[in-house]
């Protein structure tokens, strides 16, 4: 899979209205001021997402404050007042596809002459793109980043009555975001951020960059947001953060086990999940954790970006493939069913054709069930971005198709030791493909499409395997018996 869009077979239950909180309601009060409540009923807004979880999240949080002040969701660009790019800047393409867009939708500002455009999120933290906006897209409305979203009501209004680009970016946090209204699309699953920003600064990475230092949310707190979620219907959290296993570091009261071990005894929850976690100090506490913690899904997502020891010393992963393999055998030994998925880098300067070969035999040796996988991307102001790289993008880009090659195989054996044995599936929406098929997840994250009534949306059943492709398997439900309803 070269990118992170593994959503791409479900699509979601008409959502007909997001979930606002519940627990939100003073916190909206307090996001919102009072006289800004309600001023744009009647107004619509779009928000286009691009990035990880943790931007999927923000854009929840965002059209929380907008649903707030009255607008509503529309899925037309065409009528929409507000249009909004949460954007990511991870990569150099994702970078270069939101300026396509942005100079693609300011043709709508001549039929609807009141149209804000909005690009808030990772780019905006880049002085380059600051500038950029500045000088070659004026016609930006709005521009923030990711420390002060939840000064988007006031930013509308600025946006409103000033003629230039409104721009406001900050350095670091001021504020901490945890109790803004989020607008939770409607289903059986939720985001929850548990840590913000990252202390790790590997030398391709720029996240360290936009999202600032490493912030732990206090445990109460959180596990206090999943109690809300399940009395409003949710069964299955993901806890997001860059590095989760360094959760509570900074606060030293209690660590990931901890938060593992509170979250996924909270009443009612069924799956409990997390991301990113970074082999560095994935810990036995919280290996243990995961073993002894029945909602806990066994899936591990733990990136390992390169086989080779001098490319990972380049990065400044911190660790070798030797420590890496003994800890996914590790992992394997004390939780024997877990799915582990990873992330992959090619091409990083001067990665060798013997540095390649390294990592194609990780892969191979630990046998994936699947893995996310990139090109380098040089990214500007990061150690690696002054690196010298003779390769050639041609060879990079063969070393690509190798990696996914030998992936895909990979991941597809995996999905076929699945068929013909039961799982637990729980049902979250419709096949995109084909809307009379379901389709859901098991424990260890792989996608079931399966033949069954529109009822058994959002219910947990057992299927059992009947067919294994690389990236879904289909099956058939063992019984109409619900294991949770
Ligand atoms: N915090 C997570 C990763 C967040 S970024 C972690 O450390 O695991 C998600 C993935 O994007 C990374 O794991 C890496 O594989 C990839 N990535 C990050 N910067 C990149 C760059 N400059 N070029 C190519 N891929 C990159
Ligand atoms: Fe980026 Fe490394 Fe931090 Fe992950 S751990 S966000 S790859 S700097
Ligand atoms: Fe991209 Fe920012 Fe996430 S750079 S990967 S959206 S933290």
């Amino acid at each position: 899979m070269s990118n992170y869009s593994d959503d791409l077979n479900i699509l979601a239950v008409q959502v007909t209205r997001p979930v606002i909180e519940k627990t939100d309601l003073r916190a909206m009060r307090d996001a919102v001021r009072a006289e800004l409540v309600g001023t744009y009923k009647g107004k619509r807004y779009m928000i286009r997402t691009y990035g990880c979880q943790m931007n999927e999240h923000d854009t929840e949080i965002m059209a929380g404050l907008l649903e707030v002040l009255g607008y509503m969701a529309t899925t037309d660009e065409a009528l929409a007042d507000l249009i909004l790019f949460n954007t990511c800047a991870v990569r150099e393409n994702a970078e270069n596809k939101v300026f396509g867009e942005v100079g693609r939708v300011r043709s709508l500002k001549q039929r609807n002459p009141e149209l804000l455009i909005g690009v808030c999120g990772c780019m905006p933290q880049e002085k380059a793109v600051q500038e950029k906006i500045r000088t070659t897209y004026p016609w930006i409305d709005l521009a923030f980043g990711t420390h002060n979203l939840h000064r988007l009501p006031e930013l509308i209004q600025e946006a409103r009555a000033s003629q230039e680009t409104v721009m406001e970016v900050w350095d670091k946090a001021q504020v901490v975001l945890d109790d803004l209204p989020k607008a939770r699309k409607e289903g059986v699953r939720a985001w929850v951020n548990i840590q913000y920003g990252c202390n790790k600064f590997c030398t391709y990475c720029i996240v360290p960059y936009t999202r600032g230092r490493e912030r732990s949310r206090v445990l109460s707190s959180v596990v206090e947001e999943v109690k809300g979620l399940v009395e409003l219907g949710f069964k299955e959290v993901t806890m997001l953060g860059q590095n989760v296993n360094d959760y509570g570091i900074d606060l030293g009261d209690a660590d990931f086990a901890d938060l593992l071990r509170a979250v996924g005894r909270v009443d009612g929850i069924e799956r409990v999940r997390f991301t990113t976690s970074n082999p560095w100090n994935f810990t036995d506490r919280i290996i243990a954790a995961i073993a002894e913690t029945e909602t806990v899904c066994e899936h591990i997502h733990l990136p390992v970006q390169s086989g080779s020891n001098h490319v990972l010393r380049k990065m400044n992963r911190g660790y070798t493939s030797e420590y890496y393999i003994q800890l996914v055998e590790k992992i394997r030994a004390v939780i024997p069913q877990v799915a582990l998925t990873t992330d992959l880098i090619v091409g990083f300067p001067t990665e060798s054709e013997e540095d390649f070969s390294q990592t194609l035999a990780l892969v191979e040796h630990l046998s994936y069930d699947t893995a996310y996988t990139f090109i380098y991307s040089p990214r500007p102001g990061t150690p690696a971005a002054r690196y010298e790289d003779p390769i050639p993008m041609e060879i990079k880009k063969e070393r690509l198709n190798r990696l996914m090659d030998l992936q895909n195989g990979i991941s597809r054996i995996h999905n076929e030791k699945l068929i013909g044995q039961t799982v637990e599936v729980m049902i979250e929406g419709v096949s995109r493909t084909n809307v009379n098929v379901l389709a859901g997840r098991t424990r260890t994250n792989k996608i079931v499409l399966l033949d069954a009534p529109q009822e058994l949306i959002h219910q947990t059943v057992l299927a059992q395997i009947d067919s294994a492709h690389t990236w879904t398997l289909r099956g058939t439900i063992v019984t109409q018996q619900v294991i949770t309803a």
